[in-house]
Order: structure tokens, then C-alpha cells, then sequence
């Protein structure tokens, strides 16, 4: 059992993230372990532990102290293929890789950019956490950035924030990862739902901006032309280079990261390249504002 007393916290970016050592992932915690990583967690977001080989059934017990783990979501008929990898056969496990075997998938989210989004924000009840470990990488690119979404918030203009308070957006699954949601047809097929534009982070109190450029589709209640200006704005602030944490991947790398108050997004990296990640999830509850 491991205790708290060598664990170290070295902060990343003056945006959000932060170096852990003195934990292995591998091994049982103690409760005060699990504390002191939560209590670096509500401050920095971002949690990065470097030089971790980790099995899945280690990545998920270490996982399960964070809460209920969260399954893979279903996504819709024609899309299962795409979504469903050969390799993907825990429902508690997500690979994300561009890697193909007899010309099929291993996993999901493939190849390229992919565009500021937040894990299942288009459920009721959107990953609280995400845990990412680090298995095979390309020789550039692929970094995953992360922005701070309590920032975003504290940087709205007034009049902004006070616009929007009371009002919900529609987050709708997109799978193209650099394309927005097509919502000009009939979207009842597709999972969508409507979330606070603010919220209150359950756990620290702390109001956060929860739109992202992928998913979010529409502020209900207001004109479609408005509603898209205001989003835009949103979404610039949200991505300001001051709030967000590039992550450089190194093999072995284990990142968790909360959904309630970061957006992320990947960058471009060489197609013919392997990349493999594996992640999982904690469960989330509905969000209020
Ligand atoms: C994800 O959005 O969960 C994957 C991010 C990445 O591929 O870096």
C-alpha cells in the first residue's frame, strides 16, 4: 500500500496541469494517496504521471478509486463499425488509435486533428474523469491540449456571462472530430443533449464554461444566427493560448483529466504514424448551473 509521503506536485503551465511523482499507478492506494491525488486534481485539472507501464486491468482498478467506471457509448447503427474496434473488447475500455488490422479499425478517434471537445458531453450524464495511458506514439504531433474551462469563465465579459446565465446549449455527437454538428436535419437519431452554458463544478463549487467547438451545437432559445456569434465568442475564449496545457506525449505517459472543467483537443500528426492510447472513464451525474 502506498502512502502520500513521497508524492511530489509540479505544475506544468500557469494554465492548468501538473507533474505527479512519487505514485505508482500499479499499485494499491492508501486513502490518504487517493485524497492528496484528488486534492491536486481539483487544483490543477491536469494530472500527468511519466514512465508508467501499465496493464488494462491495473489502468482500471487505479481508475475505479476515482469513482464508477464509465462505458464505452454506443454509437448509432451506421456508425458501429466505425466506432466499434477489433481490439475493444471491455466496454469499460476505449482504444484510441489510427492503427488498422486486415483494414480494420483496433479502436476509435483514428487519424488527425481533432477539435477542442469534452468526453461525452452529449450524454445526460457526461465522464466525470478521463484516465489516458500512453502505448505507442508517433514520431510528431498527436500532443493533446487542454484548456481551462474556470478560466474561460472568469474572462467573460459581464454582460456576456450575465446573457447566458439560465441558459442551455445543445451538445450533439459529432464523429467527423474536426467538423461541426450538423444540426440543419433531423438530429433525433443522433445522441444529444441540452447542458447548462455555465455549471457548477460538483465537487469544487467553482463555475466553468461548458461549451466546446466539436459538440456544441446551439444555445436553445435564440435565433440561429445569434446563437452561432455567441458560440464563436465562446469558443475563442475557451481556446486562448493563456488557458490552455499542450501535452507532449512520452511512452508510458498516464494523463487523467476532469470533463467538468477542461476542454481538449489533438493535433495533426503523420498519417502512415502509430498511435495508441488507451483510456477509460468515470461515470458522471447531471450538471447544474
Ligand atoms: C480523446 O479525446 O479522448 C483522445 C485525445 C487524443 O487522442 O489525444
Amino acid at each position: 500500500m502506498q502512502d502520500v509521503i513521497d508524492l511530489t506536485v509540479t505544475p506544468l503551465s500557469d494554465a492548468c496541469g501538473a507533474e505527479i511523482k512519487g505514485v505508482d499507478v500499479t499499485r494499491p492506494l492508501s486513502q490518504r494517496t487517493v485524497q492528496a491525488i484528488k486534492h491536486a486534481w481539483a487544483k490543477h485539472l491536469v494530472l500527468v504521471f511519466r514512465g508508467q507501464a501499465i496493464t488494462q486491468d491495473q489502468q482500471l482498478a487505479f481508475a475505479s478509486y476515482f469513482g464508477d467506471l464509465g462505458n464505452r457509448k454506443k454509437a448509432p447503427e451506421t456508425l458501429r463499425s466505425r466506432a466499434e474496434g477489433i481490439l475493444q473488447d471491455n466496454e469499460k475500455v476505449l482504444l484510441v488509435s489510427n492503427i488498422k488490422v486486415d483494414g480494420q479499425p483496433i479502436g476509435a478517434f483514428g487519424e488527425g486533428e481533432f477539435w477542442f471537445h469534452i468526453d461525452s458531453g452529449y450524454t445526460a450524464r457526461p465522464y466525470k474523469y478521463t484516465f489516458l495511458h500512453a502505448l505507442e506514439l508517433p514520431s510528431t504531433g498527436g500532443n493533446t491540449k487542454f484548456s481551462n474551462m474556470y478560466k474561460a469563465y472568469e474572462a467573460l465579459p459581464a454582460a456576456l456571462k450575465q446573457g447566458l446565465t439560465g441558459k442551455k446549449a445543445l451538445h450533439l455527437h459529432e464523429y467527423k472530430r474536426s467538423e461541426k454538428a450538423d444540426i440543419s436535419g433531423d438530429f433525433s437519431g443522433i445522441p444529444h443533449h441540452y447542458h447548462p452554458v455555465f455549471i457548477t463544478h460538483p465537487e469544487t463549487g467553482r463555475k466553468s464554461l461548458f461549451v466546446d467547438r466539436l459538440m456544441t451545437a446551439l444555445i436553445d432559445g435564440m435565433p440561429a444566427n445569434e446563437s452561432s456569434a455567441i458560440l464563436e465568442q465562446l469558443y475563442e475564449i475557451g481556446e486562448r493560448r493563456e488557458f490552455i496545457y499542450e501535452h507532449v506525449w512520452q511512452l508510458g505517459d498516464f494523463l487523467m483529466w476532469d470533463n467538468r472543467c477542461t476542454i481538449h483537443a489533438r493535433t495533426d500528426f503523420p498519417k502512415h504514424e502509430r498511435r495508441l492510447l488507451r483510456r477509460c472513464t468515470v461515470q458522471g451525474e447531471p450538471l447544474f448551473e
